[in-house]
């Protein structure tokens, strides 16, 4: 039976204050968690039971999964009372594994959009006899990620966790937050004490000469923890740009749920979701956001590249561009935001 651990136990502090309420992988990314995506992927590769690792609001992951019944695999809480960093949280999650000490286990940064071949991955380690394969990815600005150069035959030697200096942009090749681990290295982290898996256990394991291979993948990665990247992977895939089991067939400029109510003379475009409930007026122009259940809109508003949460107004005729608004605040009308700002939850904006 194949196995994979979520970790989805982080603070989210990018995103706040959506994430005041809402665990940044419970946040929607066109109509479904973060986490709903990975789980759907994971199925996809023939994974039969995932071990969310959980922290910070820990609660809400159960009560919207349950133990997985109308998702296709068990679900099973491996719930941190003090967080314990992502590599303290692999291992608490080791308890609930059922595999044995040489089986591959699967394992994902809870806030990666990604459509990995993740059977691929796994083969990869196989093939190598590696104890981690790490998934790869290029961007232009490496500096936020974990930094990973590879030799010719894919063996890693170095991980370099956020450099602080230019010398240290070696590569720009990336950690795109997706491991296999032999199941016997995970029990070999500490357990009884904070562990990071990026500053501690990986290069202790390249210290130790262990076979750490390296796969690049080119096809589409995001990590949604910016404003900006989280409306920008909505967006993604809802025009389909990223994939996801959960929305094929349903891609196109614009994903509205049937229960909102769309004037015919709105806008609605660049890979926006409108969520249950949501209302938006006469006029209004609504650009690569991401709009939850139950928003209002007003009529002639201009809203892009924005996350509006849910019970939100915004009034009539205002300008909303790179924004945050957080859950039932409201925007009087004729108001026009600061491109970047972050509205808080019932903060009156008049
Ligand atoms: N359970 C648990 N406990 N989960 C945690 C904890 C913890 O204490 N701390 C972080 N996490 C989870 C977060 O919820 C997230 O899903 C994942 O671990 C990674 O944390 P982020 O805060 O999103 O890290 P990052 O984006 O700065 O960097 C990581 O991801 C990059 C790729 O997206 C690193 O792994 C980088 O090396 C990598 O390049
Ligand atoms: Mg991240």
């Amino acid at each position: 039976m194949l196995e994979a651990i979520l970790l989805v136990g982080g603070q989210g502090t990018r995103l706040r204050p959506l994430t005041i309420s809402t665990p940044k992988p419970m946040l929607p990314v066109a109509g479904f968690a973060c986490t709903e995506h990975q789980i759907a992927l994971a199925r996809a590769a023939g994974v039969e039971r995932i071990i969310l690792g959980t922290s910070y609001r820990a609660e809400v992951f159960e009560e919207h999964f349950g133990h997985g019944e109308n998702y296709g695999v068990e679900l099973v809480y491996a719930v941190e009372d003090e967080p314990l960093g992502t590599g303290g949280a692999i291992r608490n999650a080791a308890a609930h594994l059922t595999c044995g000490p040489n089986d591959p286990v699967i394992i994902f940064n809870g806030d990666v959009l990604t459509g990995l071949d993740i059977s691929g991955l796994v083969q990869k380690w196989r093939e190598a006899n590696a104890d981690v394969a790490l998934y790869l990815t290029r961007v232009e600005d490496p500096r936020p990620y974990g930094l990973v150069p590879t030799d010719a035959d894919g063996r890693v030697h170095e991980f370099r966790e956020k450099p602080t200096t230019p010398e240290e942009i070696v590569t720009d090749q990336i950690n795109a937050g997706c491991y296999i681990f032999k199941r016997s290295i995970i029990d070999s982290i500490p357990s009884d004490r904070p562990v990071s898996v990026e500053r501690e256990t990986f290069p202790e394991l390249l210290a130790a000469d262990r076979i750490v291979i390296g796969v690049v993948d080119e096809g589409y990665w995001l990590d949604l923890g910016t404003p900006l990247a989280f409306a920008k992977g909505s967006a993604d895939l809802v025009r389909g740009i990223a994939p996801s089991p959960l929305l094929v067939g349903r891609t196109g400029e614009a994903l509205i749920e049937t229960s909102a109510k769309v004037d015919p003379s709105a806008l609605i475009t660049g890979g926006t979701y409108v969520g249950h409930g949501a209302v938006i007026g006469a006029g209004a122009v609504v650009t690569g956001s991401v709009i939850f259940a139950n928003v209002e809109v007003g009529s002639d508003s201009h809203v892009s590249n924005s996350i509006v949460s849910t019970a939100a107004q915004i009034g009539s005729r205002c300008q909303i561009v790179d924004t945050v608004i957080a859950e039932r605040a409201v925007i009087a009308s004729d108001k026009a935001l600061e491109p970047g700002s972050l509205v808080f939850p019932d903060e009156k904006v008049n």
